[in-house]
């Protein structure tokens, strides 16, 4: 439901190519992350994300983290043969990573799951490394309000903030030079619309051209 189209910001990933570094071990797992994760993908789900940034990557590491053991589980079976990635279970909360560990962090359709989102962006700053990056994207915020419907639908509480919110939040917890894109769907869309999100296909095209919101800060 709340997949954007890849299209439309994988070039964002090209930021995420981490530098040559040293070879990764998949079984160096512990409860901490070791040494040589320079890439982090919060809330990987299946992690498409974090194969996709490893796939890009000529070195390093990728390090896919989700609270579900399930996602962690089906991200590890669908991702063996990729070396430079590894998941590992947490919660965005509280992350099992020693400190300034991370250049990048990446977090897909994630971050309004977290019942503490200030608790999460002081651990995120805790584990980037000194001027490391962090690129969040959603599709659910309140400048979408589109998006809003699928609120109660949702089985676990969310918390659905608007753009401005978003960027005070960051700057609150000590982010720099943040900044905030809309990312449109432009992938094509049906002239008839049957399904249970929207009125008509005038309203699914709508929400696409209103897009998703992707926060890009420094720590
Ligand atoms: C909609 S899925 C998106 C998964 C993936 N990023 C993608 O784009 O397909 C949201 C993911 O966030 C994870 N999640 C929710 N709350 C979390 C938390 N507090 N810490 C870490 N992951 C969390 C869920 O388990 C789920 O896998």
């Amino acid at each position: 439901m709340f997949q954007c189209s890849i299209e439309a910001w994988t070039p964002k990933l090209r930021c995420f190519l981490p530098r040559p570094t040293r070879n990764c071990n998949r079984n160096s797992t512990n409860g901490l992350l070791p040494d040589a994760a320079m890439r982090l993908d919060l809330g990987c789900g299946t992690g498409w994300a974090s194969r996709r940034m490893a796939r890009m990557a000529s070195a390093g590491e990728v390090v896919g983290l989700d609270v579900s053991d399930e996602m962690v589980r089906r991200a590890e079976q669908t991702s063996q043969e990729i070396m430079n990635v590894r998941y590992v279970w947490g919660s965005a909360e509280k992350i099992p990573a020693p400190d300034n560990q991370f250049n990048k962090v990446l977090s897909v359709e994630s971050f309004y799951y977290y019942a503490d989102q200030g608790q999460a962006l002081d651990e995120l700053r805790r584990v980037m490394a000194p001027e490391g990056k962090l690129f969040i994207l959603i599709n659910l915020y309140k400048d979408n309000h589109y998006s809003l419907r699928w609120v109660t639908e949702l089985k676990v509480p969310v918390q659905a903030l608007s753009e401005a919110e978003y960027k005070a939040l960051l700057e609150r917890h000590g982010f720099r030079k943040v900044e905030a894109r809309r990312i449109p769907d432009r992938s094509p869309s049906p002239d008839v619309y049957s399904g249970k999100w929207f009125k008509d296909a005038g309203e699914l095209k709508d929400f696409k051209r209103i897009g998703a919101l992707l926060l890009i800060a420094e720590k």
